[in-house]
């Protein structure tokens, strides 16, 4: 039996065995009125969405593939906060439950010795430019062995248990992920973003390095990583001194 330390974040859980995509599911929920915090989890995915149109690789029973509705009070401009701040969460409970130093590339990949070990995607339902829902979906390898990789992934991604040189309890992790969320969920609602954006610089992997980023407006920055503004953007520090915003491309789901 595991002790649940929370109010609001797991208090629902829907566990499937097999479904396309948590993220769908957990749409689905938040369509019906489910509250924040309200969680979906599958043992495998068969299509499971990652950034930009990917795939996200989901094998049955070695990770964690997670989903959970947030209710955000506000406006759209802000859900790259939600995804920065998901990012930190994830990286706590990782730490504290695991002792892997996973660290935050941006905007949310979460990496170990250069390999991603978990990737976040948060997505918003609107409407009349008002968040009506996100989605945070949460995808941690746990358990995968090295060959349980397909080729194109081998060189990319890790496994917490690759890195830890044991075999993790997901269950205690999950409980850790919704513990972390609910606290830092917690610090911004009331403090706002700016100690959400120092804990996220203190754990990222981004700060202080060279960067290339593509701005959204279609063009390529390159410069060093110097720290997040007060809307959760990369501030990229070029050569000539010039500091350019990074706004992270998250992605906005029709409903
Ligand atoms: C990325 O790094 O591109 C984001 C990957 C997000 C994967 C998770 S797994 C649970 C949830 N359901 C999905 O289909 N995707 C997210």
């Amino acid at each position: 039996a595991y002790m649940l330390n929370t109010q609001s974040f797991g208090q629902r859980i829907v566990v499937l065995d097999s479904t396309v995509s948590t993220q769908q599911d957990a749409m689905r929920l938040a369509e019906e009125g489910a509250q924040q915090g309200t969680v979906v989890l599958a043992e495998e995915q068969t299509a499971g969405r990652g950034r930009l149109g990917r795939k996200w690789f989901s094998p049955r029973g070695k990770g964690i593939w997670m989903s959970i509705v947030l209710r955000p009070s506000q406006p759209l401009a802000f859900t790259p906060q939600l995804t920065l701040l998901t990012g930190v969460a994830v990286c706590r409970a990782i730490r504290r439950l695991t002792g892997v130093e996973a660290g935050i590339k941006w905007p949310n990949d979460l990496l170990v010795h250069g390999r991603k070990v978990c990737g976040i995607l948060l997505e918003s339902a609107t409407e009349d430019q008002r968040v009506r829902y996100c989605i945070a979906g949460i995808g941690i390898d746990v358990n995968l062995n090295t060959e349980d990789y397909p080729e194109e992934l081998s060189r990319l991604g890790t496994s917490l248990k690759i890195e830890a040189g044991r075999e993790i309890d997901r269950t205690a992790l999950i409980a850790a992920v919704l513990e972390e969320m609910e606290q830092v969920c917690a610090l911004y609602a009331d403090q706002g973003f700016k100690p959400v954006a120092m804990l996220w610089e203190a754990l990222s992997v981004t700060m202080n390095r060279f960067v290339r980023a593509h701005t959204g407006q279609g063009s390529v920055v390159e410069g060093t990583a110097v720290g997040l503004d007060p809307s959760g953007a990369l501030v990229v520090e070029t050569k000539q001194g010039e500091r350019i915003q990074v706004v992270s491309g998250d992605i906005q789901l029709q409903v």
